[in-house]
């Protein structure tokens, strides 16, 4: 019988089981779905990196390993892996980092701060929120994540603008790729969100250089991963005032130790890598789709480009 072996932390088996389940019975999938096997009898891993499982080699009837995870980085070098590694591409995971994005772009467009944590007794009657089609964003990542913020933020009227690996003529928004597409993103925008992977061509994207080309007073928002940036780079533009703020939920080393400056920086929001998560309501069909197409013969969805990391 097909076997799916599910790597995960523990606390996750009881919550992922039923959704994989019911995901594989209304495709007609005759699957076992263990939190535990003899690798040699497995077809299917869903990974999560947080389940331990490192060596693939013993695994000599694998078909494919589906991570639970969008981010790949901590697998995709790993060597014992001779089949397709897919990535979770989830429609709840989507939505969630849509809401993520929108509510921090809103705040920092609205300038909500000066209300929610300013309350003096002071009626500022005169300071009105600009509207969203006066305020220049940039997404720094037009994939799966980028795209849909994109067009959420476009939708809500902001002047919306991207960035990419590869050029996008047809997307549905003013698209740029390359270095030179990059520097014109960053001098344009006011609000900027990274959701690009973390791969060896990102790693420290977000530099001096390019802090220093920055609309200066822009704000900075990354939910994509912590190695974009150069912390300390970042911590200058702060202090010296060339960056208003920055919103992080990703970080170099998670949990952000409590003594990390971000923590206390009067410029930095810092949330725990909660932009958005995997569900495992929607993530299960997608796990279960996969199995479906290893089962028919037909090509994975969402495989990773190992070359390029993502
Ligand atoms: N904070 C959280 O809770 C959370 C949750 C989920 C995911 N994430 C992060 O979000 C990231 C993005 O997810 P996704 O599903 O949108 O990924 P994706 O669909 O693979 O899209 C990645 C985007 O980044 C671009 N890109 C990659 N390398 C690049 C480079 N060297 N230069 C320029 N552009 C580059 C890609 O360009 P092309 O379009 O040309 O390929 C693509 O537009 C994940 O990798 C993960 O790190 C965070």
């Amino acid at each position: 019988m097909t076997r799916l072996l599910f790597s995960a932390p523990p606390a996750d088996w009881p919550v992922w089981r039923p959704h994989l389940a019911r995901a594989c019975a209304v495709r007609g999938l005759a699957v076992e779905i263990v939190d535990a096997a003899d690798p040699a009898t497995v077809d299917y891993v869903a990974y999560s990196p947080e389940g331990g499982l490192a060596d693939f080699a013993p695994f000599t009837r694998l078909r494919v390993v589906l991570s639970l995870w969008v981010g790949v980085e901590t697998i995709v070098g790993n060597d014992t892996i001779a089949v397709p590694l897919c990535r979770m591409v989830d429609p709840g995971l989507r939505a969630g980092m849509v809401e993520w994005v929108a509510g921090h772009v809103l705040r920092h467009h609205l300038g909500t701060d000066a209300h929610v944590l300013g309350q003096d007794g002071v009626w500022r009657h005169d300071v009105v929120p600009p509207l969203a089609r006066d305020r220049r964003v940039g997404v720094v990542g037009l994939g799966e994540l980028g795209l849909a913020c994109a067009l959420a933020l476009k939708g809500l009227g902001f002047d919306v603008a991207g960035w990419s690996r590869r050029p996008k003529p047809d997307a549905p928004v003013p698209s740029h790729s390359g270095e030179a597409g990059l520097a014109t993103l960053l001098a344009r925008s006011e609000i900027i969100v990274l959701l690009l992977p973390a791969t060896p061509a990102t790693e420290r994207l977000i530099d001096a250089d390019r802090l220093a080309s920055i609309r200066p007073g822009a704000v900075l928002i990354n939910p994509g991963r912590g190695a974009l940036i150069d912390d300390e780079a970042l911590l200058a533009a702060l202090d010296a005032g060339r960056l208003a703020h920055a919103t992080l939920d990703v970080f170099r080393e998670e949990p952000l130790p409590p003594s990390h400056r971000f923590w206390s920086h009067p410029r930095v929001t810092v949330t725990p890598h909660i932009a958005s998560a995997t569900r495992p309501e929607s993530a299960a069909d997608v796990v279960a789709e996969n199995i479906r197409r290893g089962e028919a013969g037909l090509p994975f969805l969402h495989e990773v480009d190992r070359k390029h990391g993502y």
